[in-house]
């Protein structure tokens, strides 16, 4: 099944949004597969966000995310790498809708709140990069009242 890497950022952890966000993706139907709570370094950051790294708010934003502890997460199914990026809003919080998850808790770009993963592919790379012990396994047994 399809898996993405979510990322609850410093400012989630500090401002207790923790519950309300793993709890809109247990409501949806999503089956959490990893979790924990960790504060990473700048060289791990850095990797993190490598594609960034040419721009001018990557200092910034290394040191936002290094700034005290994430709670790092995977996610599983149907679709969850697209509908995942929905629940989470648009990168630029007073353009996310209401109801998202920036939309209803963020303000500013630098301090946004979430991450997760872009695509299928970068969900893999990033998986593997915080969960080098590879996720948990278990099944719902509320599977098939969620799942066609
Ligand atoms: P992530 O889920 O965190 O990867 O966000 P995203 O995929 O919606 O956006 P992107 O990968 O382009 O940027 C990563 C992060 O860098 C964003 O979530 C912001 O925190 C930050 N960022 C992106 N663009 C800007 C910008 O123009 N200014 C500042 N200060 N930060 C930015
Ligand atoms: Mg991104």
């Amino acid at each position: 099944a399809e898996q993405t890497f979510i990322m609850i950022k410093p400012d989630g952890v500090q401002r207790g949004l923790v519950g309300e966000i793993i709890s809109r993706f247990e409501k949806k139907g999503f089956y959490l597969k990893g979790l924990k709570l960790i504060t990473v370094d700048r060289p791990f950051a850095e990797r993190h966000y490598s594609d960034l790294s040419a721009k001018p708010f990557f200092n910034g934003l290394v040191e936002y995310i290094i700034s005290g502890p994430v709670v790092a997460m995977v996610w599983e199914g149907k679709g969850v790498v697209a509908t995942g990026r929905k629940l989470i809003g648009a990168t630029n919080p007073l353009a996310s809708e209401p109801g998202t998850i920036r939309g209803d808790f963020a303000i500013d770009i630098g301090r946004n709140v979430i991450h997760g993963s872009d695509s299928v592919e970068s969900a893999t790379k990033e998986i593997a990069l915080w969960f080098p012990e590879g996720p948990a396994n278990w099944q719902s047994s509320l599977h098939s009242w969620i799942y066609e």
